[in-house]
């Protein structure tokens, strides 16, 4: 393994990632021991150090507590960079400010359209040198803006240096999804278009777009989350077996998958919009943003060709969870005189707890041969495990590049969504605290209907 980075830079240290994410993030690497070089927060904010420290301590009370002694290790590691992404004073600064330091980490935590100014400069400075970058999603806008984008970061940093951040790929639940398919016989002879019916990934979230109107406004649901989260929870349910636990061939795995999927129809698309989403904060009054959107995407290899993928994803929900549910065929109805409403199923709860639950029928005790639906249940608590974003930038600083989308990942997934992101349709209005608007259940397969995940762990699918 390469070495360790000897420092580790944030751009975007003011901001509201580095408030939800990055501080508790750090403060769990500290406590751990795994972080013990200087840490330079950059922004344009006017602030001062202890600014920035006031603000890490409001981060880690507003998110889950603060551990003293790693908090006061962390304030000491702190340094602080203030000035204009667009100015090479600023880069100076930077270089100053790492001293002895030669194997930086770069974390972009800011607004992809900055990507190519920072890193020249970062280049021109003399910052990047011997260093990483790692890039926060979404990725660009679009297939043509990332590869732009690639193109910037490769003319300064190596190929095995670049680390596109997804950070559900960091996530304890979506590594399981791989090593439950992977490690478990029963799965692999049933896991194809034979056995299974349909698939469906849920990414509900019942709060709304917090403060981020000018970002959600220049994203919106298929770039914020589909093209990037739920692509990769794609790639990580249908891959097929890596041949060696060998970080290429999981990315490659990923990414042969994601190749195989067709560029959305935009008839298998319905994009939803709030009610009350116009009037928030950096929102335009006459907005065509989506803040929900539901897909219907196909993959076209020999183990899921026919077999549907439906991903759905919003904000203002009625719960905030994340689940898979994988449908089988259903049995024919010969052998008993019943007809099974719901055929067996696999449910994965990724968020905000873990349960992998499977859903079977069983006799119902009595003389007649009919049974009834249970679901065998095992749930998972969080215990100590890292956070997404404590793994994925431990491992940016160890060079590990399992976890991190690949050049060519990110081009299939916008090329996935390339026909759905400009839509002549405006989004339907949806009242908050439903499931999303009406039309979206003209996608999906009117027996099945859409899955809609409960808040309390311990139920099964509705
Ligand atoms: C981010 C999106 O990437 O993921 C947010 O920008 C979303 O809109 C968030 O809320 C969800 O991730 P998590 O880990 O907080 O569930």
């Amino acid at each position: 393994m390469a070495d360790s980075s000897d420092a580790l830079v944030f751009f975007g240290a003011t901001g509201d990632l580095a408030h939800k994410k990055i501080f508790p993030a750090l403060m769990a690497m500290v406590k751990r021991g795994h972080l013990n070089v200087p840490i330079i927060g950059v922004a344009k904010a006017g602030w001062s150090l202890d600014q920035l420290r006031v603000r890490a301590r409001d981060s880690l009370e507003a998110q889950g507590g603060i551990d003293a002694a790693a908090f006061d290790k962390l304030a000491s590691l702190l340094r602080y960079v203030d000035g204009d992404y667009k100015d090479p004073a600023t880069f100076d600064l930077l270089r100053r400010a790492l001293g002895s330091a030669e194997r930086p980490l770069h974390y972009l935590a800011i607004p992809s359209s900055l990507f190519s100014t920072v890193v020249g400069e970062l280049g021109r400075s003399g910052c990047a040198r011997g260093g990483r970058v790692v890039a926060e999603k979404p990725f660009g806008r679009d297939l043509a803006s990332a590869q732009a984008l690639n193109r910037s970061l490769l003319a300064v940093f190596a190929q095995p240096s670049v680390f596109r951040i997804d950070h559900y790929l960091g996530k304890e639940p979506v590594q399981n999804l791989l090593y439950f398919r992977f490690s478990n016989s029963f799965l692999e002879p049933i896991w194809n278009r034979n056995y299974i019916d349909s698939v469906q990934i849920t990414m509900a979230e019942s709060f709304g777009i917090e403060d981020r109107g000018s970002f959600y406004e220049q994203t919106g649901a298929v770039r914020d989350v589909i093209e990037n989260h739920l692509l990769e929870v794609t790639a990580c349910l249908a891959m097929d077996a890596p041949s060696s636990g060998r970080p290429e061939t999981l990315r490659d795995g990923r990414t042969r998958v994601l190749q195989a999927i067709a560029p959305i129809d935009p008839k298998n698309v319905v994009r939803g919009q709030f009610r009350g989403y116009r009037d928030e904060p950096g929102v335009a009054t006459d907005s065509r943003v989506e803040t929900f959107a539901a897909v219907q995407l196909q993959i076209d290899n020999p183990r899921w060709a026919g077999v549907p993928f439906y991903i759905r994803a919003g904000k203002c929900l009625p719960v905030t969870c994340t689940e898979v549910l994988v449908e089988l065929k259903a049995p024919p109805d010969v052998a008993f005189s019943e007809t099974i409403a719901r055929p067996n199923y696999l449910r994965f709860r990724l968020e905000p707890d873990v349960a992998i639950a499977m859903g079977v029928r069983s006799k119902t005790p009595g003389e007649a041969m009919v049974g009834r639906e249970i679901e065998l249940l095992a749930t998972q608590g969080t215990g100590d495990e890292m956070g997404a974003y404590e793994r994925l930038l431990g491992d940016a600083m160890k060079g590990d590049a399992m976890l991190f989308a690949s050049e060519d990942t990110v081009e299939a997934q916008w090329r996935i969504v390339a026909p759905i992101l400009a839509s002549a349709i405006p989004p339907y209005e949806y009242e908050p605290g439903t499931w999303g608007p009406v039309e979206a259940d003209r996608l999906i397969d009117r027996r099945r209907g859409w899955h809609k995940p409960q808040a309390a762990p311990l139920r099964g699918p509705s």
